[in-house]
């Protein structure tokens, strides 16, 4: 780390000396000895453990029931139905309603025409509103899936009770449920809650697991694939032992990588329909290049090849990727160094006495006390200034690569009315998959770059390099669509024009 920062504690002892020498021999001794008092109570209180008024296990769904145990982390859970607000996070509209990404960058709109997310696609708030978001979302009037509830209601109880007690067993079989069957059930169950405590926590130990199978299958995948992994240092491990069973991450992950494995439940990329099981497409990589791999070699049960959607206007299959912050997160700098999600999006803070942590989950610019001056020594204007810098710079090449995604789409649809083929039409099509993949990736991430920045520019830069080209394959198609004779007759031409 470039900015060790000072322990606040040594900070504050030594201020309190400099007060004591002035004020006198007597009250030095006063003061530090209430120091010292201070200090021995933070120390028990921190280790004390917590007490119990209630008992909870794995079919504790209710929030409020672990927060009469837990009250400091159940407030914060609470706040996360507050609105917040920045110039990328958060969410824009009211609290009715976040705002529509779609119309506040057309572009997005454009891509996604032929797909529900061309009819209602919002800002993401806070995890208490995540099942009720869902359950408004107008991309519901196509038919949706079970799976969909992985990520959105605290799901576990109802996957063991579909897979008569196996929740992985459930869990296989939730896909083919429509999103309106599998709701009603966790409804009728009485279990309809957002991500909740049991989700991250063990409820015994109070300590961190994952529980989500789209995740575990997925991480599984990941370490038994070759695929490099530098901020995880477990998988390394695991590779390198006798491999006799699967990574596990509740055995395997320390406890740093439990603090992000916890919230790559669910802010991850995946395929979720009813023609197949939720896939967290990890088995080539973590990398933008890798998942699009994934996908190019997966097939659907019925045979056919892997995509989410044929795009209206042009015919090409699009690959549509969903909210990868876990993914970007692993290629930057934060992640190398062991930064995990917790330390910046849950930061400890003092309760009373004792420490905690936030479970108010949300920007951390929001919280740049907290969330960053703890590891790095600037002010917070500072630090808010650099994220700035990042962020913008991630906008502008963004909106950029949406102009030539716009183009491209244009060049293809003009080249269509002009009588191009599909057959000349395949290479632009291929690029706009290619193009439109890479700009989604960083559009529908939540960090507006900031995981990882220059990682976010790489992939930008090759959307506008493969919608340029994309968009170029449709000119030339065009002008062999826009041939006075049409394509038949003139590849006829050389054997019927011999005399
Ligand atoms: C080094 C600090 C840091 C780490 C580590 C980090 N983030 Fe972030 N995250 C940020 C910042 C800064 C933003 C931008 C917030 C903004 O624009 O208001 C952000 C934005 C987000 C957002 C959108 C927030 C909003 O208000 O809309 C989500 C979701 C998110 N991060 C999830 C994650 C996940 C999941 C991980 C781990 C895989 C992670 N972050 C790791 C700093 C971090
Ligand atoms: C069970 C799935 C799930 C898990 C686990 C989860 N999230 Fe989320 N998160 C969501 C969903 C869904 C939303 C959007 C809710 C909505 O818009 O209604 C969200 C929203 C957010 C936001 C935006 C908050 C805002 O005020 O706009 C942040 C930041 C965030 N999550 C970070 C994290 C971090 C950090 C973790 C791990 C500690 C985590 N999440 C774990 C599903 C999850
Ligand atoms: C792998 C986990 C996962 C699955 C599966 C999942 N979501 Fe989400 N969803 C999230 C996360 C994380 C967010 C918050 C980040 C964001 O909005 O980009 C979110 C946000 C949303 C939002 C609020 C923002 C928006 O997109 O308008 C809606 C609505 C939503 N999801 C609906 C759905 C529907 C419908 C399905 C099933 C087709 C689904 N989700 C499946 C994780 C998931
Ligand atoms: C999305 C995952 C997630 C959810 C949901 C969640 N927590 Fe946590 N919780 C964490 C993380 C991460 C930590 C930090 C643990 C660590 O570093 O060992 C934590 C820590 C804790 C601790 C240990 C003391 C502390 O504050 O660091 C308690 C107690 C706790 N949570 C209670 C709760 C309760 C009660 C709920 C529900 C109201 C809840 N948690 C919901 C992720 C979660
Ligand atoms: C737990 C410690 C820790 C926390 C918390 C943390 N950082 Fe960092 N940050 C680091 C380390 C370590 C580096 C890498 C420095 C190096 O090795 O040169 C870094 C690098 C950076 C960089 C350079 C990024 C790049 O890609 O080159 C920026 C900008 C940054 N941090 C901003 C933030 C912001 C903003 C927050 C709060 C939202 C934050 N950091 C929270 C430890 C932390």
């Amino acid at each position: 780390m470039t900015e060790p920062a000072r322990p606040a504690s040594t900070h504050s002892a030594r201020t309190g000396l400099h007060v004591a020498v002035l004020l006198g021999v007597a009250a030095a001794t006063a003061g530090a000895t209430a120091l010292l008092v201070n200090i021995f109570e933070r120390k028990a209180e921190e280790r004390s453990p917590f007490i119990r008024v209630v008992q909870v296990d794995d079919d504790t769904t209710d929030p409020a029931v672990w927060g009469k145990n837990w009250p400091a982390q159940y407030d914060g859970y609470q706040r996360t139905a507050l609105p917040t607000k920045t110039r990328f996070g958060g969410h824009g509209g009211n609290e009715a309603m976040p705002e529509e990404k779609i119309e506040r960058d057309p572009w997005l709109k454009r891509m996604f025409l032929g797909y529900a997310f061309s009819i209602d696609y919002r800002d993401r708030r806070g995890h208490a509103h995540m099942l009720e978001d869902q359950e408004a979302t107008q991309r519901l009037s196509k038919p949706q899936s079970g799976s969909c509830l992985h990520c959105h209601a605290s799901v576990m109880p109802l996957y063991r009770k579909l897979g008569d007690g196996d929740a992985m067993k459930g869990f296989e079989a939730s896909y083919k449920f429509s999103y309106k069957e599998l709701n009603d059930k966790l409804h009728d169950a009485g279990q309809a809650h957002p991500v909740s405590c049991v989700d991250c926590h063990e409820p015994d130990t109070m300590a961190l697991r994952v529980t989500r199978p789209g995740f575990i299958r997925g991480i599984q995948a990941l370490a038994a694939s070759d695929a490099a992994v530098p901020a995880l240092h477990s998988i390394d491990q695991w590779r390198e032992g006798k491999r006799d069973r699967p990574y596990d991450p509740n055995v395997d992950a320390t406890r740093n990588e439990m603090r992000s494995y916890v919230c790559g439940q669910c802010h991850v990329e995946y395929y979720c329909s009813t023609k197949m099981p939720l896939t967290f497409p990890w088995g080539q990589g973590l990398k933008v290049e890798d998942i699009e791999a994934f996908w190019k070699a997966t097939t659907f049960p019925d045979g056919h090849a892997f995509s989410d959607y044929t795009h209206k206007e042009t015919g090409a299959p699009i690959l549509k990727a969903q909210h990868p912050e876990f993914e970007l997160w692993n290629q930057g700098i934060h992640a190398r160094a062991g930064v995990s999600c917790a330390d910046c999006h849950m930061p400890y803070m003092r309760e009373g006495a004792s420490k905690v942590s936030d479970h108010w989950v949300r920007s951390p610019l929001l919280n740049i006390n907290r969330a960053c001056q703890t590891c790095h020594r600037a002010s917070e204007a500072e630090m808010a200034a650099r994220v700035e810098v990042i962020q913008s710079r991630n906008s502008d090449l963004m909106q950029r690569s949406g102009q030539a995604i716009v183009a491209l789409i244009d060049g293809i649809v003009e080249a269509k009315a002009q009588g191009a083929t599909p057959e000349q039409l395949a290479s632009a099509m291929d690029f706009q998959q290619k193009a439109q993949w890479r700009l989604d990736f960083i559009a529908a991430e939540n960090s507006m770059g900031f995981h990882a920045p220059q990682e976010a520019a790489r992939i930008l830069g090759e959307a506008a390099d493969y919608a340029r080209q994309g968009q170029i394959a449709a000119l030339t198609a065009r002008s062999a669509g826009a041939a006075p004779t049409s394509a038949a007759p003139t590849s006829a031409a050389p054997t019927s024009a011999a005399p």
